[in-house]
Formats: structure tokens, C-alpha cells, sequence
């Protein structure tokens, strides 16, 4: 296999889904509010790794799940991480100029409409979520699915993560309270994508537990090999700037424990996921190679 042309293949198909479900800015500036759907495009449309809803599609394809039942949900993850990374850079919370390769949304619409993008994004998701409820062949499985997936983005998930990373810039933190932000803000989201994959192709309840620890792994190993990369790399290859974190006194793995450690709890944490996975004795080379190639990422 090779990883690289079958990464790409997702993404593809991924942008396809997501990008059919957005409003059309140019058929709809007749209305008043046309700037809400072109700030939303923007920021949608902007090449991000999509690495959520491709959790989500892998997990599913892992249970033998039907591509069709998890295409609404393949969107709703989508604008919902869209939209915490919209606010995570304004001006009141990491006060960055550059996502996902070009300006952020705040930088060219103004603060307001950073405001109001990442509101409607979000408002958004839930009503693709419903769509996706609607047109499901099994109803329960689409509700628990939402439900869990709603349950994370909140304030027991991500925004709880963003509430405790906010408040503890300017202060020394533990490992204990940095592994809990890190475990919500990021480590949620991921939680929300492979659990929703999984119940949405009908995994057992035991099933669904081991997915909820792997998609943990999987998203602490992620966050810290992003904080890593703030330090590691460069504006041009991350598409966002670096050293984002040191400018907001923020405390993270590599701050408390220097690079070399904090890339071994990356290579530890993936590993155990892996292991996890394996024992599932289910079989997706893909999702295997996924879960790998995030501790090496480079972006
Ligand atoms: C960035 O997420 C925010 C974090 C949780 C570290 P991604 O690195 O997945 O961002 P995109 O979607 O590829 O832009
Ligand atoms: C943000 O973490 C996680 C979110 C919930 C958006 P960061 O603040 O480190 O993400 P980047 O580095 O701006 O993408
Ligand atoms: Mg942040
Ligand atoms: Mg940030
Ligand atoms: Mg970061």
C-alpha cells in the first residue's frame, strides 16, 4: 500500500462530501448576510489535514460500516473542528494571523465576524447532524452518534480543554492538568470522531470502549507532537506560525519535559494505541499506518 496516494484519495473524497454541503456564496449575495457564508467557505475550504473525518470513515470501514452511513457525520466533524480553530485564534484566545496556510478568518473579516463564522460553523454541524439523523437507515445508531459527538465538543470536552488552556497561560501547570487539557481540547474531538465511526457501523458496546482508548492515545500523542512542531518548525511548512505557544506563556510537554521526552510519550502513546487496536482483531491497514504516520507528521 502505498500510504501517501491513499491518503490523498481520503481527502479527496472527504473535501468532496464536506464541499457539497456548503452554501453557495456566489448564488446566495443576494442576501444580506452573504459575508457569513463566504467567512465560512473561507475557513472551510482551506486544506486541513481532515484528519477527523478520516478517523471517523476508518473506524467505520474498520467495523465493516457502510461509507454511505457516515457521510453527514463525515461534515459534522469537520465544521465543528473548523469552527474551534476559528476561535482558538482570535485575538482574545491564541491571537494568531496564519491557519491553515493563508490568513485567518478573523485577520480578513474582522474580529465580529470571526465571532459569528465559528458560531455559525458550528449551529451548522448540528443541522447537517440532524440531515444525517434524518436520512439514516438506523435511527438509534445516527442519535447516539450525534449525542456522543455534541457531548465532546462541549463544555465535558473540547471547550472545557480551551477553558483550562486559557486560563493557565502565565502559570506553571503539572503534567496531571496538562494531560487534562490536553485530553479534552484535542483528545475529545478525536474521541468524537472514531466513536462516532464506530457506533455508526454498529461495533459493540466493548468495542466502542477500546475505540474511546485508543482515540485518547491518539489525541494526547497529537496535541503534544503539535506542540512539539510549534518549537520544530517553520510558518511555511505548518501553514500556521510557530512558536504560538511561548507567546501566550503557555505550559506543554515540551516547555515541562524538553523535545527528546516529549517525543518519546508521542512514540509511547501511539504505540499503545496500536497495540489496543490490534487486539480489536479487526483488520485496517489504513487506520493502522494513520495512527503511525501521526507521531512522524511534519504538519
Ligand atoms: C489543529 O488541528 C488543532 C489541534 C488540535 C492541534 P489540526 O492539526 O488537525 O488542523 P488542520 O485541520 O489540519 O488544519
Ligand atoms: C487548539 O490547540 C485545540 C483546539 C481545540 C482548537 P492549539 O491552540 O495548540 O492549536 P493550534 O496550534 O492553534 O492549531
Ligand atoms: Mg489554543
Ligand atoms: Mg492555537
Ligand atoms: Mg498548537
Amino acid at each position: 500500500m502505498d500510504f501517501k496516494t491513499e491518503l490523498n484519495k481520503r481527502v479527496d473524497y472527504i473535501e468532496n462530501i464536506i464541499y457539497s454541503s456548503l452554501i453557495d456564496s456566489s448564488k446566495s449575495n443576494s442576501d444580506k448576510q452573504a459575508e457569513i457564508y463566504e467567512a465560512m467557505n473561507y475557513s472551510v475550504q482551506s486544506g486541513g489535514k481532515r484528519l477527523r473525518p478520516m478517523l471517523m470513515l476508518e473506524t467505520s470501514r474498520l467495523f465493516h460500516g457502510r461509507d454511505e452511513d457516515v457521510s453527514y457525520f463525515l461534515t459534522v466533524i469537520e465544521l465543528i473542528h473548523t469552527y474551534s480553530l476559528v476561535h482558538d485564534d482570535l485575538e482574545a484566545m491564541d491571537n494568531d494571523e496564519y491557519r491553515r496556510g493563508r490568513k485567518t478568518t478573523h485577520a480578513v473579516y474582522g474580529e465580529a465576524m470571526g465571532v459569528l463564522c465559528g458560531d455559525a460553523l458550528l449551529n451548522y454541524a448540528f443541522e447537517m447532524g440532524l440531515k444525517g439523523i434524518k436520512a439514516a437507515k438506523d435511527k438509534d445508531r445516527a442519535l447516539d452518534a450525534l449525542d456522543y459527538i455534541a457531548t465532546k465538543a462541549g463544555a465535558f470536552g473540547m471547550i472545557g480543554g480551551q477553558v483550562v488552556d486559557i486560563k493557565n497561560e502565565n502559570s506553571d501547570i503539572d503534567i496531571e492538568t496538562l494531560d487534562y487539557i490536553n485530553e479534552l481540547k484535542t483528545g475529545a474531538l478525536i474521541e468524537a470522531s472514531m466513536v462516532a465511526g464506530a457506533i455508526l457501523a454498529g461495533a459493540t458496546k466493548q468495542e466502542v470502549q477500546s475505540i474511546e482508548k485508543i482515540a485518547s492515545n491518539v489525541g494526547k500523542a497529537f496535541q503534544i507532537q503539535d506542540d512539539i512542531l510549534d518549537v520544530t518548525s517553520t510558518t511555511e511548512v505548518l501553514g500556521k506560525p510557530v512558536l504560538s505557544d511561548e507567546k501566550n506563556n503557555k505550559s506543554t510537554y515540551v516547555t515541562l519535559l524538553g523535545i527528546e521526552a516529549a517525543s518519546e510519550k508521542v512514540k509511547q502513546l501511539s504505540e499503545e494505541a496500536i497495540l489496543i487496536l490490534r487486539e480489536l482483531n479487526e483488520d485496517n491497514v489504513f487506520l493502522t499506518e494513520l495512527i503511525h504516520h501521526l507521531v512522524y507528521r511534519k504538519k
